[in-house]
């Protein structure tokens, strides 16, 4: 950063125009403010910049017009979006239009400072893997479908910044992997993935888990602890099931966040933390905001990138390349040869709805390189999983998918004679999980 390095700010507010302006000089900077887009489009056209700092939502023509102009009609301008958390949401668009970073209003100097240096420092080459080839896979994660194709898209403009993840899909699609897929594929990937499962970790004991706790601050504190947030200075901290953390936690996670800084309990100082962090749920989050069990502040702050993972019957077309991963992988883990499948086999995979997902999957391929040797038939496949032509108008029937999840649930039982536990093992998910949905 220098005084040469120009910067074009946009804003309706006259007030924040003349904040960040006299925070950008005493950087020692050099900008140029605009209080509507139309204006800021010819100054684009007339002068070179190094950054634009846009808002969001302007009067008449908002900051996402202003970023789609950039990405097409501008080459390598790197843009900073400052916006209030109402309009968080479409901050998540304009990730995906271009904009490399995003700051919440209100903001401190040193936070701007932050944010245009880590822009100006990195400013990516078109890497080719943007460009709409399709993967078949990206850090681990199988699948070429459009939807995954998406997904990956996402998830690489998520690579060198720090902007939170909220990550939703049914159970079993994939969540952690792809927690891991963002970290291993960032630019902190060389520091810690921490990861943590919020509704298996008792409340009480959450918070001295995450934020860490001094010797003495409670009964059974024996010694000083650092939490997982210090642990994973640096890199990611994966909370999963966030849906399952108390009000009182909520606080204190919203807290770290906006501070970006932790106290261990007992502690009297705080301390810097820079990390990531990455949340997951298989429920609607929003859903608990509007139940007044999930703060909606910490929800928005939560849920600047959102990663929405399609459920396996959603995209049947990554079904056999699963079958073939999955079948490679435990054929080998076991020393024996791939298994062979005949064609009505995989034609019974790829209509069945696969309630489990991609767990259901797994545990059943794995299961069949355990108890086969040579060509898997349709005599190997369980009932509930072949699809039956007397069925059909049914099958053609738009179901809602809780009607659909609850029949399937119904077939799945009454095959294996109502053991749960069998029943549960095959839709991959546990006996407890099946007690709740069967209530
Ligand atoms: N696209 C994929 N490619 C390869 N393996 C996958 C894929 N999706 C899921 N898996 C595998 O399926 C299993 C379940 O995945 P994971 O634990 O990430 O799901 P989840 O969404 O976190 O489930 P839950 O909601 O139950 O916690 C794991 O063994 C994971 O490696
Ligand atoms: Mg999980």
């Amino acid at each position: 950063m220098n005084k040469d390095t120009s910067i074009l700010v946009v804003d309706d507010s006259h007030d924040m125009l003349e904040l960040v302006r006299r925070q950008l000089v005493n950087l020692g900077l050099n900008p140029v403010v605009s209080d509507n887009v139309m204006d800021a489009i010819e100054l684009l056209e007339q002068t070179t910049f190094d950054l634009l700092i846009t808002d969001l939502n302007m009067p008449k023509i908002g900051g996402e017009q202003l970023i789609k102009f950039v990405a097409e009609h501008v080459q390598n301008l790197p843009v900073l979006v400052i916006t209030g958390y109402p309009s968080i949401d479409s901050a998540i668009n304009v990730m995906k239009l271009g904009a490399m970073e995003y700051l919440i209003k209100p903001f401190t100097a040193e936070d701007l400072a932050y944010a245009i240096e880590n822009i100006l420092s990195d400013i990516p080459e078109p890497s080719e893997s943007l460009v709409n080839e399709n993967r078949s896979s990206y850090h681990g994660i199988i699948g070429a479908s459009d939807k995954m194709q998406e997904l990956y898209t996402t998830i690489e403009r998520t690579r060198s910044n720090r902007a939170t993840i909220l990550i939703n899909g049914e159970s079993g699609t994939g969540k952690e992997l792809v927690a891991r897929a963002v970290h291993y594929g960032s630019d902190f990937s060389a520091a810690p993935f921490i990861s943590v499962n919020c509704g298996a970790i008792p409340e009480q004991l959450l918070e001295s888990e995450l934020f860490g706790h001094l010797k003495g601050s409670f009964t059974g504190a024996i010694s000083n602890r650092a939490g997982f947030f210090q642990a994973a200075h640096g890199g990611t901290l994966f909370l999963d099931e966030i849906s399952n953390t108390s009000l009182a936690v909520q606080a204190k996670l919203l807290r770290a966040i906006q501070e970006k800084e932790v106290t261990a309990l007992g502690a009297t100082k705080s301390q810097k933390i820079d990390v990531r962090i990455i949340t997951a749920t298989n429920v609607n989050l929003q859903e608990l905001v509007r139940q007044g069990k999930f703060r909606e502040d910490l929800y928005y702050r939560l849920n600047v990138i959102f990663l929405e993972i399609p459920p396996l019957r959603d995209r049947k077309g990554d079904i056999v390349s699963l079958v073939r991963y999955f079948n490679q992988k435990f054929s080998k883990e076991l020393s024996k040869n791939k298994l062979k499948f005949h064609r009505n086999v995989i034609n019974s995979f790829n209509n069945y709805a696969w309630p489990g997902n991609v767990r259901e999957l797994e545990n059943f391929i794995q299961r069949l390189v355990v108890m086969h040797d040579d060509e898997i038939t349709m005599v190997e496949i369980p009932d509930y999983m072949k699809s039956k032509p007397a069925q059909k108008e049914e099958d053609d029937e738009v179901l809602s998918l809780k009607e659909m999840e609850r029949k399937y649930i119904q077939k799945v039982l009454l095959s294996f004679d109502n053991n749960k536990s069998k029943a549960a093992q095959a839709l991959g998910i546990d006996r407890k999980t099946l007690r709740e949905k069967l209530k």
